[in-house]
C-alpha cells in the first residue's frame, strides 16, 4: 500500500512538473534564436553550424521539441517549427520571451535558493546591473493594457506635465508621448544602462526628457499633472513608502493625478502567482514585498490625496492600476 502511494506521489511531482518543459523548451529557443533558424526546414548540422552549437545538445532539444509539438519535421532530417503562435518571437521587438529568461534567469535559480537561504538566515542581493534591462523589458508587456487607464486620464485632463518615476526603457511615456504631443513628459530612472536605453527609444520625440538619477534626489522644478509609479513600489523599504506617497503628493498640481501600477498581494486567496512575488521579492536584502490593498488607501489618504480606484490590469499576476486625485 505504502509503496503504491509513493508511487503515485512521485507520478504526480512529475505531471505536475511537465508545463516546466514547455517553459525551458522554448526559453533555450527564444534564448539562442532557434526558432528563427527553424523558422523554414534545417538540419540540425546547418543549425548547429551557423549559430556554433554543440550538436549532441541540439539534437536533444530538438527531440523535446518534437515531442512537446514546438517543432514537426520537415523530411530529409530536417525539422521546422510548429504552432508558431505559442512560441516567443525572436528577441527586441518587445517579444514575450523576454519573460521566459526572467523566469529561468532569475525566479527560479531564486527560488531554488531558499533551503540555503532559511538555513543560513541570509539573503541574497539584487544585482541591478545585471537584471535590470531585462526586468524593464518584462515590464513593458503590461503597457498595452495599462497603456488606456492613463491615456484617458491625461485626455480628460487635458493635462500639460506628466512624470514618471522609475521610467524603465520609457515604454509608457514614448508612446503616450507621441499620443500627445502638447504635453511634456519627463522619466527619472536610476540605472544608468535602462536610462541610456530610454534616452535612445525617445531621441526622436520632442516632448520626452529623459534623467538618470535617483527618486530621493529628485525634485521637479514646478508643480505636474500626473506623476507615474510604474512596477517600482517593491524597490522601495517598507519604512520609505508612505514618505514616497506624500512626497510624490506634494509634487502634484491641484486636481493632479498619481497614477500607480503594481502587482498587489497579501490575501491566501490572491492568484498563487502574486503569492510567489512575495517569496522572490523577500528573498534579496534590496527588494520588498508588494504592498497590500490597505495599504495603498492608506499611503493616499496619508498623503492626501482621494482614491479614485483599483482596477486589475492581469488578473493572474494580480497586476492592477491604482489612481488618485489631489
Ligand atoms: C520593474 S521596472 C519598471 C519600469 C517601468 N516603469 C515599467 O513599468 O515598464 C522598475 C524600474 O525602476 C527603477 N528604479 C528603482 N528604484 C529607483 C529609484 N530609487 N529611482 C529611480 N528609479 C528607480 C529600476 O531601475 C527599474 O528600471
Amino acid at each position: 500500500m505504502i509503496d503504491v502511494m509513493k508511487m503515485f506521489k512521485a507520478r504526480m511531482y512529475m505531471k505536475r512538473n511537465e508545463p516546466f518543459l514547455y517553459s525551458w523548451h522554448a526559453y533555450v529557443g527564444y534564448e539562442l534564436d532557434l526558432f528563427r533558424a527553424f523558422d523554414r526546414p534545417m538540419s540540425k548540422f546547418d543549425v548547429a553550424d551557423a549559430l556554433s552549437l554543440d550538436d549532441d545538445l541540439l539534437e536533444q532539444w530538438i527531440m523535446v521539441g518534437l515531442s512537446i509539438g514546438h517543432l514537426k519535421e520537415a523530411g530529409r532530417g530536417r525539422y521546422k517549427i510548429a504552432n508558431a503562435w505559442k512560441l516567443p518571437k525572436p528577441k527586441g521587438d518587445n517579444s514575450s520571451g523576454v519573460l521566459l529568461k526572467e523566469m529561468m534567469e532569475l525566479h527560479i535559480p531564486t527560488l531554488l535558493q531558499y533551503p540555503e537561504m532559511m538555513r543560513e538566515k541570509k539573503r541574497s542581493h539584487f544585482d541591478e546591473e545585471k537584471h535590470a534591462p531585462t526586468v524593464a523589458e518584462t515590464s513593458r508587456l503590461l503597457e498595452v493594457l495599462a497603456m488606456p487607464k492613463m491615456s484617458k486620464k491625461i485626455r480628460e485632463n487635458h493635462f500639460k506635465t506628466v512624470l514618471d518615476i522609475g521610467c524603465g526603457e520609457a515604454g509608457y511615456i514614448k508612446k503616450l508621448a507621441e499620443r500627445f504631443p502638447d504635453t511634456q513628459f519627463k522619466g527619472i530612472e536610476i540605472s544608468p544602462a535602462v536610462a541610456e536605453k530610454a534616452e535612445e527609444m525617445t531621441a526622436s520625440i520632442e516632448n520626452v526628457e529623459i534623467e538618470n538619477t535617483d527618486l530621493w534626489h529628485y525634485q521637479p522644478a514646478q508643480p505636474v499633472d500626473m506623476v507615474m509609479l510604474n512596477n517600482v513600489i517593491h524597490y522601495i523599504d517598507l519604512e520609505e513608502r508612505q514618505a514616497l506617497f506624500s512626497e510624490l503628493a506634494s509634487w502634484l498640481n491641484d486636481g493632479g493625478i498619481l497614477s500607480v501600477v503594481t502587482p498587489i498581494a497579501g490575501r491566501v486567496d490572491d492568484p498563487p502567482f502574486a503569492n510567489v512575488f512575495n517569496s522572490f521579492f523577500s528573498s534579496f536584502d534590496n527588494l520588498y514585498r508588494l504592498p497590500t490593498r490597505e495599504e495603498l488607501a492608506e499611503w493616499g489618504e496619508e498623503a492626501g490625496l482621494k482614491m479614485l480606484g483599483i482596477r486589475t490590469v492581469i488578473k493572474e499576476g494580480s497586476w492592477y492600476i491604482v489612481q488618485y486625485a489631489k
